[in-house]
Order: C-alpha cells, then structure tokens, then sequence
C-alpha cells in the first residue's frame, strides 16, 4: 500500500489503482501496462536471457522473478500488446531509496516509448511513496541502456569492476526525482 497525505487528512492509494489513474493521464494507447501476475515469470525470465543476460549465467531466472512478483517491496510490471508479454520492469523500493532491477523491451518493441512509459510509471510510485532517489546497474557495453537511461536524466555515477559474474563491468547511475517531481504535475492532479 502507498499513501499520501493531503489537506483533507490520508488517502490511500493501492498500486492498481495508481496504475489506472496513470494510464488515464497518459498518451499511452498501442500497448497496456498491468502489474506482474504470478504467471508472467517464464516469459520475463526468457526475455531477460535473451536481451539482457547475453554471454553471462543466466541469474534472473523464472524461480528468482517470481519471488520479486510476489515480494511486498518490489513493483514489477508488465507491457501488453493484447495477450503478448512485450516488456517489463522491476523496481525494488527501500527505506531511501528505489533500485531499478530489471528492463526490458522485446526487440520488434523498441523505441516505441514501451521502456520509457515503464520507468516513468515507476518513478511516479517512488515519488508518491516519498522515494527520490532510483539507481540502477547496467552493463558498461550496454551503449544503447546507456543512451536511454541519460535521456531519462539518469546520470553516470561511478564504474564497478566485475559486477557481473567478476567477468564485467557495470555503470552505476542514478535519478533526483527531486527536480522531476517540482517540474511534472503529480498523479491525480492533471
Ligand atoms: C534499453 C531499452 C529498455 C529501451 O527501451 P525502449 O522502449 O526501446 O526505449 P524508448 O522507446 O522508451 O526510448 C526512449 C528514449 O531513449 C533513447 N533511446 C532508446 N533506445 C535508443 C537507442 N537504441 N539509441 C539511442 N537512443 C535510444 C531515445 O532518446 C528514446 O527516445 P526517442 O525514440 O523519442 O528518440 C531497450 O532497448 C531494451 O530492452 N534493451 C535490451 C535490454 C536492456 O538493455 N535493458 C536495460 C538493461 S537492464
């Protein structure tokens, strides 16, 4: 459960319910974002091996992305074009901060604004839920991750030797959702 406080006392709001109001005020319309179901995890574990785990063991496998589906501090949601899985994301939210886990649009999706609408639902949630700081590891050859995630105002935020599999770098970045917060109109308010 996330809630806000206003003038007229707490309201609460659930995850579903944040998501119908955010696909009201959004020009998302070709394909539908749903919260994960316990039954989405094969899929998402494949497309994760097959996009963002290429050449490494496999880590996000169908057992680990379920217990993320099922786990109380983690978001994963879901990107449909009618009954096709077509991308997903998972947004682990602690005490300060969120951590994006996970990304992924399915290659004949990409770049039709799927991996951006999942990211900026999320950091909607976070900001809702008082959370303004995401960070997030990528791949250091992930060129194209990198584009996309510093056109989404993350920054570059440091390198850590081996982070995957002790074999590869990743990049560490990071969002002040700060500066986004004052700068959009906040769910409920268009
Ligand atoms: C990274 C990824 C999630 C981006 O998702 P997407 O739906 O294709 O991205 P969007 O269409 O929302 O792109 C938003 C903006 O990011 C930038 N961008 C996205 N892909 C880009 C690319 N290949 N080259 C340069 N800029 C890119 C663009 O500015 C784009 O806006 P524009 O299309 O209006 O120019 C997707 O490429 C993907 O799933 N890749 C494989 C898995 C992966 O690397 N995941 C991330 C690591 S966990």
């Amino acid at each position: 459960m996330i809630c806000t406080v206003d003038e007229s006392g707490v309201r609460h709001l659930t995850i579903e319910s944040l998501l119908v109001e955010w696909m009201r005020n959004s020009s998302v319309s070709q394909f539908t974002i749903k919260l994960a179901r316990a039954s989405d995890n094969v899929w998402m574990a494949n497309m994760s091996r097959r996009l963002v785990e290429t050449g490494l063991p496999w880590a996000w496998t169908p057992g680990r992305i379920a217990r993320h589906i099922a786990h109380r501090d983690c978001v994963v949601l879901t990107a449909y074009v009618q009954r096709r899985g077509i991308g997903f994301a998972i947004m682990h939210f602690g005490e300060d901060a969120a951590h994006l886990n996970l990304l992924c649009v399915d290659h004949d999706r990409q770049r039709k604004g799927i991996g951006r609408a999942l990211i900026e639902w999320l950091e909607q949630s976070a900001v809702v839920a008082g959370t303004f700081d995401v960070g997030l590891e990528v791949r250091a050859n992930n060129t194209t991750a990198r584009q996309f995630y510093r056109t989404l105002g993350y920054r570059e935020v440091g390198q850590v030797a081996g982070y995957y599999n002790g074999t590869e770098d990743a990049i560490r970045m990071s969002h002040d959702l700060r500066r986004v917060h004052l700068e959009r109109p906040r769910l409920g308010e268009a």
